[in-house]
């Protein structure tokens, strides 16, 4: 779970790497590194591995916490989980789930269009920056966004307490990392929807 979380991250670092291109005022660039995506024959081997990778980490979060419940399925006489735990530890099934619904929303939104259907005169740019300009898809793209910080914030630093890289040295370190990790997802994604908005 640990390892095929991290996998996920590097992918949405390529990810936003690809999408900042949106915030350049020549929409070839973007145009030129989608199309590259979506034709690029290691990129389309990856593309698998990435769909395998991410219904292997959802289905098993969905058995960690099934399991974790039913080890304790009464909970605790007396618990302060507030003390005990983050609440993004304690809520990473449901900003899991919320990423998942999003991930349906988005592939639907782009990856679909992009493949199977019709993409505007001006391409993946014009398809993109029109959709950001809808209020109501901008707002639940950063409602994702932040919600897929609040889970790569516990996840990150989480995997690697998972690989057992975890001591009085180490856990600062991946807990830092993770925070500087999440903000820059969450924001970097934000700021390109936010920007074609406004823009
Ligand atoms: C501003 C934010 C985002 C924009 C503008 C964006 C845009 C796109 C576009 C245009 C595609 C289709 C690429 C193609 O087929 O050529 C795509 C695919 C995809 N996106 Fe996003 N995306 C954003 C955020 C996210 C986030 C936060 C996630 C994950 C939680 C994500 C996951 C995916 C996946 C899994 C695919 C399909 C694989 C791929 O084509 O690379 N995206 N996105």
């Amino acid at each position: 779970m640990s390892l095929l979380g991290l996998f996920l991250v590097v992918f949405l670092v390529v990810h936003l790497g690809v999408n900042l291109l949106l915030l350049s005022s020549d929409p070839d660039l973007f145009n030129s590194a989608s199309h590259f995506m979506a034709t690029n024959p290691l990129v389309q081997v990856m593309q698998y591995v990435l769909a395998l990778g991410f219904i292997l980490h959802i289905i098993l979060g969905i058995i960690l916490t099934l399991q974790n419940n039913s080890a304790r399925p009464k909970g605790y006489v007396k618990s302060n989980s507030a003390l005990n735990s983050s609440l993004e530890s304690r809520t990473m099934i449901y900003t899991g789930l919320l990423i998942l619904l999003f991930l349906i929303i988005h592939l639907l939104n782009f990856f679909f269009v992009i493949k199977f259907g019709e993409v505007p005169t001006g391409g993946d740019y014009v398809l993109v920056t029109e959709f950001f300009g809808i209020w109501y898809y901008t707002l639940l793209y950063v409602i994702a966004f932040i919600l897929l910080g609040l889970h790569l914030n516990h996840g990150f630093q989480s995997a690697f307490q998972s690989i057992g890289l975890n001591n009085k040295t180490w856990t600062p370190v991946w807990k830092l990392l993770g925070t500087i990790y999440s903000v820059t997802i969450a924001g970097g994604f934000s700021l390109v929807a936010l920007y074609h908005f406004f823009v």
